[in-house]
């Protein structure tokens, strides 16, 4: 009796599961593409628009910080940190210490908090159009990654670098090079770049290089950058 009823079940299960798979999939593939594009504003919106490079320092930048100036101050990232927890997390010091807040707490927020932000007194970047801050607030709101479980205080990360290499290898060596030497005008060797600040690498590895072809691996599970970026540490510091 049990077998006959599952039976008669069973194409009507498959088929549930076929409409859910075609519905499902192009939505979330659309929408991870957005956030890969609004992880590549949060980290320098203006090379991603287009627009010209600001000269001025931002008018939030604290003067107690002198280290930075000019476009570098109004990037995202500068100010919330690679982390996106500001004054909480890696950016507590060194050259882009600021002591502003970050922005964990808009981790499944609400996107029209983030849009209303970019736009308030303290940003002054109305000039960013609609659609690019929509992407952003997603990113923000949908795109984050608690990167405390995968990257200890000390840099190292928690991945599996065997399994990395041949990541790298397939995915990324036919631009950096398989020692991470490439491109030539890139300033360090990438295995520099990635061990010195891992919270980059992870931000760079999921949402991709503003205005340059790489790829995004936001849509692969996330342990496949884990372990590429495991592995990109351990590529030698010089070119
Ligand atoms: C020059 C530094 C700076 C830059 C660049 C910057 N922010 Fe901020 N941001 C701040 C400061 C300072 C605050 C805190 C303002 C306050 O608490 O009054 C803040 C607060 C926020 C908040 C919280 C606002 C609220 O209502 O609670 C959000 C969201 C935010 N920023 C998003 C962004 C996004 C997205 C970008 C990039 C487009 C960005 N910020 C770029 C300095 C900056
Ligand atoms: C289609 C070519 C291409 C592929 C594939 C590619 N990248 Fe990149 N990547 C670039 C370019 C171009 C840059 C910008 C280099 C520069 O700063 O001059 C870059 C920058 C980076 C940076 C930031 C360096 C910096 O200081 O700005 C990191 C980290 C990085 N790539 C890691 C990776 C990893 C890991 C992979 C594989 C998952 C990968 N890339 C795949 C082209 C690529």
């Amino acid at each position: 009796m049990l077998n006959i009823r599952l039976t008669n079940c069973l194409p009507g299960v498959v088929a549930a599961g076929i409409v859910a798979f075609s519905v499902a999939l192009p939505v979330q593939a659309e929408e991870d593409s957005a956030i890969a594009r609004g992880g590549q504003l949060y980290d320098k919106w203006f090379a991603v628009i287009g627009a010209d490079k600001p000269k001025d320092t931002h008018k939030s930048w604290p003067s107690s910080n002198t280290k930075k100036k000019g476009n570098a101050t109004w990037r995202c990232k500068s100010c919330h940190g690679w982390d996106l927890r500001g004054k909480d997390g890696a950016y507590a010091s060194g050259s882009y210490k600021t002591g502003i807040r970050g922005l964990r707490e808009f981790d499944g927020g609400n996107p029209a908090d983030i849009a209303r932000a970019v736009k308030d007194s303290t940003h002054g970047l109305g000039m960013i159009p609609d659609a690019d801050i929509a992407d952003l607030a997603l990113f923000v709101t949908k795109g984050q990654v608690d990167m405390t479980k995968y990257i200890n205080p000390d840099k190292s990360v928690n991945g599996d670098a065997a399994r990395g290499e041949a990541y790298y290898n397939t995915l990324c060596a036919g631009c950096h090079g398989s020692k991470g030497e490439k491109p030539k005008d890139m300033e360090g060797a990438l295995g520099k770049i990635v061990s010195g600040n891992p919270w980059e690498g992870l931000h760079k590895i999921l949402n991709g290089q503003p205005d340059e072809a790489m790829p995004a691996l936001r849509a692969l599970p996330l342990q496949v950058a884990i372990d590429t970026l495991a592995y990109t540490a351990t590529l030698p510091k010089k070119k």
